[in-house]
């Protein structure tokens, strides 16, 4: 059974590729129309915003905090009853250099405060900070999938391979359209939308 959403798809594959397609769209739209350059790099309203974008016309909670516990692989993502203070400290990291913004990325991973889309969202937060800070983003053509999502599975114990792996991929081709898009690239693959495990509150 597919995640409920607005569009009342119920089959999972149907409802992933229109979600992709839509939050696509909307991605471009955010990147065209500067939205972002009225909001303040690396807080988490910036980031409740831009998923609240991307996802608003498919999802009721879009731009909202999870009300369940979810968890990938073997790994919990922050309990619901912490994820409100792990946001405000989140906040309070400092970001003024590359390394810096890959640990409070991290972090946020960590939070992963939506029910879906954090990566796609979380992503687009990242290069934000990455542009207005230190003048560059990430060329996501150049991080191979597979190694991303092997690298933010470790992360939470070590981030050494994916400072590393996103380091090697940053560029100063900021205003370049085509290398933002690359970054919002669903999933690399679909996992079906039952990939969280939940657990009811
Ligand atoms: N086992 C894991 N431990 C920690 N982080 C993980 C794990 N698996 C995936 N992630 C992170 O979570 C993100 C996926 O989150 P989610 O499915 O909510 O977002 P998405 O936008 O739908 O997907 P994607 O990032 O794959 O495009 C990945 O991009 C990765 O950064
Ligand atoms: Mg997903």
């Amino acid at each position: 059974m597919a995640l409920e959403n607005k569009l009342g798809i119920e089959d999972s594959y149907e409802l992933f590729k229109t979600e992709e397609q839509l939050s696509k769209r909307k991605a471009k739209l955010l990147f065209e129309k500067n939205l972002l350059d009225s909001y303040e790099a690396g807080t988490y309203k910036t980031l409740m915003f831009i998923h609240e974008y991307l996802f608003e016309d498919i999802y009721d909670f879009a731009g909202k905090l999870r009300n369940v516990n979810i968890s990938k692989g073997n790994f919990r993502f922050a309990p619901v009853m912490y994820l409100q203070p792990a946001l405000e400290n989140i906040d309070k990291m400092p970001q003024s250099n590359f390394d810096e913004i890959i640990e409070k990325y991290v972090e946020m991973n960590i939070a992963h405060p939506f029910r879906e889309g954090n990566g796609r969202a979380t992503r687009i937060w990242l290069d934000d900070i990455l542009k207005k800070e230190i003048k560059k983003v990430i060329d996501w053509s150049l991080v191979d999938k597979e190694d991303y999502l092997q690298a933010m599975e470790r992360s939470p114990i070590k981030d050494i391979e994916i400072k590393y792996l996103l380091n090697r991929a940053l560029t100063g081709d900021i205003d370049n359209r085509e290398v933002y898009m690359k970054g919002i690239d669903n999933s690399y693959y679909y996992e079906g939308y039952t990939s969280y495990k939940t657990k009811d509150l």
